[in-house]
C-alpha cells in the first residue's frame, strides 16, 4: 500500500492562495456581502506574509496536493464585530473527507491561536458535533443568512504561572 505524505503548514504561496480563495468564494462568500468576500481576499492575501500572525490561513496537502484549509481571521460573523479571533473557513475538499483531515485543520489551527489569544470563536450551521468533539462549547444559538448557526467558543490552555 503507498504511504502518503500529510502535511499542514501556513498557506506556502499565491497559487495556494488563489485555490484558497476559490473554494472559500464557492462554499460561503457568494451568498454572503461582497464586503465581506473582499475582506475574505484581503485576509488571504496579507496571511502570505510570514510577519502577520493573524489573519492567517493553513493549508492540508496530500503528497503536496491541497485537499483542505482553515483560518484564524480577526472577524467572521458580521453580526457579531465585537467578538473575535474566528476560527474560520473551515474546510474539506469532498474527496478527502472522512479520513480525520478536518479534525486535524481544526486542531492545528486551535494550537496556533492557543499562544496568541484568549479564546477562538466560530460560527456554524451544521458542524456541531466536531467540534464539541475537539473540546469547543456552544456560546449560544443565532440566525445567519436566514439559516441557523451555532456559536463557539474554545479557551486558550491556562498558562504556568511564573513565580
Ligand atoms: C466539515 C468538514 C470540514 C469535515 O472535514 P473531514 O475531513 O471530513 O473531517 P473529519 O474526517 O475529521 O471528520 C468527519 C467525519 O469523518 C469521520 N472520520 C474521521 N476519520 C475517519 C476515517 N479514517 N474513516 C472513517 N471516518 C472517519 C469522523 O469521525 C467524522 O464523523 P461524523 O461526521 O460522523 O461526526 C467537511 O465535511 C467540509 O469541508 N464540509 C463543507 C464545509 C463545512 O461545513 N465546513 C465547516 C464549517 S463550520
Amino acid at each position: 500500500m503507498k504511504t502518503e505524505l500529510v502535511e499542514i503548514s501556513p498557506l506556502k504561496d499565491e497559487a495556494e492562495a488563489e485555490t484558497a480563495g476559490r473554494w472559500i468564494y464557492q462554499e460561503w462568500a457568494r451568498l454572503e456581502a461582497p464586503a465581506v468576500w473582499q475582506e475574505n481576499k484581503a485576509d488571504i492575501l496579507r496571511s502570505l506574509d510570514p510577519a502577520v500572525t493573524i489573519p492567517k490561513f493553513f493549508g492540508c496537502r496530500v503528497d503536496g496536493e491541497l485537499a483542505g484549509i482553515a483560518s484564524v481571521v480577526p472577524h467572521d460573523l458580521p453580526t457579531c464585530p465585537t467578538w473575535g479571533p474566528w476560527l474560520a473557513n473551515v474546510l474539506v475538499m469532498p474527496h478527502w473527507r472522512r479520513r480525520g483531515f478536518g479534525s486535524a485543520l481544526v486542531r492545528y489551527a486551535m494550537e496556533y491561536a492557543d499562544g496568541l489569544v484568549p479564546a477562538l470563536y466560530l460560527y456554524t450551521f451544521d458542524q456541531v458535533g466536531l467540534y464539541l468533539r475537539l473540546g469547543w462549547q456552544t456560546v449560544r444559538e443565532d440566525v445567519y443568512l436566514g439559516r441557523p448557526i451555532t456559536i463557539m467558543r474554545h479557551s486558550a490552555a491556562p498558562r504556568a504561572s511564573v513565580p
